[in-house]
């Protein structure tokens, strides 16, 4: 087992041991090799290099309660990795191939795996990106897809912790009609530069609004919006937001805790009639919200609105209960009654 304080990990690039690679070229991916190098070489003329042809996926892995290891949806990250491949005119790995290379992964990896009971996880990145060397605006079916990981503890620690969001009324993260609800690196680019300011101002997240017409709510930088009303889980419906497995994982359980669920256009007005905001996304599960910001330029010092939710930094029951119970069942505490869990035999 490697050295690691679990209790203290945070979000990072940690160096594991294994990465699993395969090729796919003349019509054909390579056997799924297991390297340490950590290394991969590329033609400068790659695309990927040149027009960003590139995407990814994220998902968790979990040592539970009972030894088992289960990864999290990984049906869900498949499929929409082969969406996503498609958008870009890339070959794709089959669904097969990606929890292969996936459980290789893992398995490559074991001492970087947390234990059970610190809230800490392994999170498996596969990565496709185009290899072919190129000027011209062509797909080309030639690309590396491998997997690798990191252990990560729970973001905020061993409790939610809320934090502040802003929007940014100079900036957008999707054209209509556009790239949004993919999972391309390009989409992540250009949130690098207000994601800075944001920062140094003390919010952690950015929160951008539907483009053409700025009256919606679209999504965090990094992950989904839901808010609560009432007994009501609410979630945009938007064609530019990428649709993140945790948040459809949380429409599940809001359900079977017996609350509604809503997936519609959310006006930027309805803000201030929520009880409780929240991000979603693998990495965090929920993101509390204290409150967001409507700032007209980031990087200039005038709020023209403010958004408070739970008061005093708590983070609000719904949020919280949603939050348990998907943790729960990623432990192996609670039954995986819809059966979210794929078990990774150890060998
Ligand atoms: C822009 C964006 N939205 C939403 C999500 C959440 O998606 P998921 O729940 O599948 O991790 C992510 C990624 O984690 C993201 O980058």
């Amino acid at each position: 087992m490697a050295q690691i304080d679990w209790k203290t990990l945070g979000f990072d690039a940690y160096r594991t041991r294994t990465v699993v690679v395969s090729h796919f070229k003349d019509g054909k991916w390579s056997t799924p090799e297991s390297t340490e190098t950590f290394s991969f070489t590329f033609d400068p003329f790659a695309q990927v290099f040149h027009y960003a042809i590139s995407c990814f996926e994220g998902l968790k892995a979990f040592r539970q309660k009972d030894g088992r290891i289960a990864m999290f949806r990984p049906d869900q990250n498949a499929a929409r990795l082969q969406r996503t491949a498609d958008y870009l005119g890339m070959p794709c790995p089959s669904p097969e191939m990606f929890y292969q290379m996936c459980e290789a992964c893992i398995r490559g990896n074991m001492e970087f795996l947390p234990p059970y009971g610190l809230g800490a996880s392994m999170y498996l990145r596969p990565l496709l990106v185009g290899m072919h060397p190129q000027m011209q605006l062509v797909p080309y079916p030639e690309a590396v897809f491998a997997v690798m990981c990191a252990p990560v503890g729970s973001y905020y620690g061993a409790h939610l912790k809320s934090c502040a969001a802003v929007i940014p009324g100079n900036y957008d993260r999707a054209a209509p009609k556009g790239s949004g609800s993919y999972k391309i690196g390009a989409n992540y680019a250009n949130t690098f530069k207000p994601y800075k300011f944001a920062h140094e101002q003390g919010y952690a997240e950015l929160l951008y609004l539907n483009s053409s017409t700025r009256e919606f709510v679209d999504e965090f930088g990094s992950s989904n919006f839901f808010g609560i009303k009432g007994n009501k889980y609410i979630t945009p419906l938007s064609d530019s937001v990428l649709p993140s497995i945790t948040n459809k994982t949380l429409q599940q359980v809001a359900i079977d805790l017996g609350m509604e669920v809503e997936k519609r256009p959310v006006p930027l007005e309805e803000l201030a009639t929520f009880e409780e905001v929240g991000g979603c996304g693998t990495a965090v599960v929920i993101t509390p919200l204290s409150h967001i910001d409507i700032k007209p330029v980031l990087e200039e010092a005038e709020v023209t609105r403010s958004f408070r939710f739970c008061p005093d930094g708590e983070v609000g029951p719904k949020s919280t209960a949603l939050y348990k119970r998907i943790r729960a069942i990623q432990d192996g505490e609670f039954p995986d009654e819809h059966g979210w869990c794929r078990f990774v035999e150890a060998e």
